[in-house]
């Protein structure tokens, strides 16, 4: 049980579940999912993904200082959520990051992140057909 490095197509069921539910399979596929740099990552539970993210290389400016990657599709099962699995996860892949980190919130995912070290910046914003969304980011620490 824990954090595992995946394939692409390990993450695409759950993304489609939960992220793009009704949608054409085609739509989980995300730019740069294939590209050297991007990581995606599992939460395993008795040989079952539970929960899903991927980390792309995507450097954001935020005043002058970047934050080198960015977090996208991070989703739990349906049936496994509330459960603490996204913050033990989460937990898990900035340890095996260890880099700074940005991402796209949906709103009700803010309190989530928030509980697991990341701060909104600026205002919300909308992603058509999906809903409202916060940039967040991990908190800036004394040496970063
Ligand atoms: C957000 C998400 C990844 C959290 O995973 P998780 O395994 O449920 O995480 P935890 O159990 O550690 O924490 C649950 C928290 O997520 C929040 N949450 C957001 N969407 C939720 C959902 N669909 N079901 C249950 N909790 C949800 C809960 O409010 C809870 O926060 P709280 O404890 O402050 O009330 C997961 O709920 C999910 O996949 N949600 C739908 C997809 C989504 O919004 N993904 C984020 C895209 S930016």
């Amino acid at each position: 049980m824990g954090l595992q490095e995946v394939g692409l197509e390990a993450v695409i069921p759950l993304r489609h579940e939960v992220l793009r539910p009704g949608l054409p399979v085609e739509t989980c596929y995300f730019e740069g999912d294939d590209a050297e740099t991007t990581r995606h990552f599992a939460w395993v539970e008795g040989g079952r993904v539970v929960s899903i993210a991927t980390v792309m290389e995507v450097g954001r400016d935020f005043d002058g200082q970047t934050v080198p990657y960015q977090l996208r599709g991070m989703a739990t099962d349906p049936t496994s959520t509330g459960q603490g699995i996204g913050s033990s996860f989460l937990q898990a892949l900035h340890e095996a990051v260890n880099e700074s980190w940005w991402c796209n919130a949906r709103e009700v995912a803010v309190r989530f992140y928030e509980r697991n070290g990341l701060v909104v910046v600026g205002e919300p914003f909308e992603i058509p057909e999906i809903g409202t969304h916060y940039v967040m980011r991990t908190q800036k620490t004394a040496g970063s």
